[in-house]
């Protein structure tokens, strides 16, 4: 196992927190990006998500894959290296892995240092014969793989979980384009979305009733809190989430309750009562819109799969020449 970068990164990572956070309150309207959700506490917070009744996606992507790997898994070929962004809890990935015919190796690259090792780890154990190169990295910026050796089977981007759906349009093409650059000629992309649909059943997966997305949004918070040795109430902000069906996306907001003032690092920061800050898009996106954005990134469609309800879709595609 290797990991590329030095044990200096717990503070460059935290500063990069702390400039980030700063700029986002300096534009107007004011924004936080969605990436600051997974630290730990955020990341379990997550992990609950997934089992909540109202949020479908995990369920129904898994679901998917349960039925179609074996397609999948004979669509990519044998002797695959598999990249993913962001490794989360790893679950998926052991179903592909498990299906894959002699993966070669396993490069696994997430801004959660634990994560990545942790994932890294249980992977090994699981499947010794795979190869496992963890790269700690922000993957919404320029990275490089460590050489991939060319001879073998495809290089597969493993982008599971509808995450595609944080980026913007603009930012997704970006984003997929540098994806077809990272993984050359013989790359393809094994990618789920979550579907368009009925706005009360996507409004629904961003407000349960147990409150635990209310928590991971209000965790930012706290984030902010401990980064800057401040203390902000929770009771100052709420959680607000609607479907903005102009822009076919979910927002996630935090909305100030009252005027508020902190000082950040000795920078100034006003909310007025009722002034929302963006947390996060999620983007929904129907079949052939998808495939749009696939093209516009450079991919060519060459399978999809979907559950009996059409609520989620998993693709795959390879590099358009
Ligand atoms: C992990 C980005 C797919 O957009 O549904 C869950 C994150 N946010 N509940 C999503 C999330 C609120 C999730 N993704």
């Amino acid at each position: 196992m290797q990991s590329t970068l030095s044990s200096k990164d717990k503070t460059v990572t935290n500063d990069s927190f702390k400039t980030e956070i700063i700029a986002g309150f300096f534009t107007s309207p004011k924004r936080i990006t969605s990436k600051f959700f997974y630290d730990e506490l955020g990341s379990s917070l997550f992990e609950k998500i997934t089992t909540l009744p109202e949020y479908y996606l995990t369920r129904t992507e898994i679901s998917i894959f349960e039925r179609f790997l074996p397609e999948m898994a004979a669509a990519i070929g044998p002797k695959a290296t598999v990249v993913e962004f962001g490794s989360g809890s790893g679950t998926k990935t052991r179903m592909l892995l498990g299906h894959l015919l002699h993966p070669r190796s396993y490069i696994p690259i997430d801004i959660s240092r634990e994560t990545l090792h942790r994932s890294a780890m249980e992977l090994s154990i699981q499947f010794p014969q795979i190869e496992i190169c963890p790269i700690h990295a922000d993957y919404t910026e320029e990275i490089r793989l460590p050489g991939l050796r060319a001879a073998d089977g495809r290089t597969l981007i493993f982008f599971p979980g509808s995450t595609i759906g944080n980026f913007t349009p603009p930012e997704a093409e970006s984003f997929l384009r540098r994806a077809a650059s990272l993984v050359g000629p013989r790359g393809a992309l094994l990618i789920g979305f979550d579907r368009r649909k009925d706005p009360r059943i996507l409004e629904a997966a961003y407000n349960d009733s147990e409150g635990v997305t209310a928590a991971f949004n209000l965790n930012l918070i706290r984030r902010i809190d401990d980064a800057f040795g401040i203390h902000i109430p929770a009771e100052n902000f709420k959680h607000y989430a609607f479907f903005n069906e102009a822009k076919s996306r979910i927002e996630m907001h935090l909305v100030s309750l009252e005027d508020q003032r902190f000082s950040l690092d000795g920078n100034e920061i006003f909310f007025s009562k009722d002034e929302h800050v963006v947390t996060e898009y999620s983007y929904k996106y129907t079949s052939e819109s998808f495939q749009m954005l696939l093209k516009a990134g450079g991919f060519e469609v060459e399978r999809r799969w979907t559950d009996p309800k059409d609520y989620f879709e998993v693709c795959y595609a390879t590099l358009a020449d």
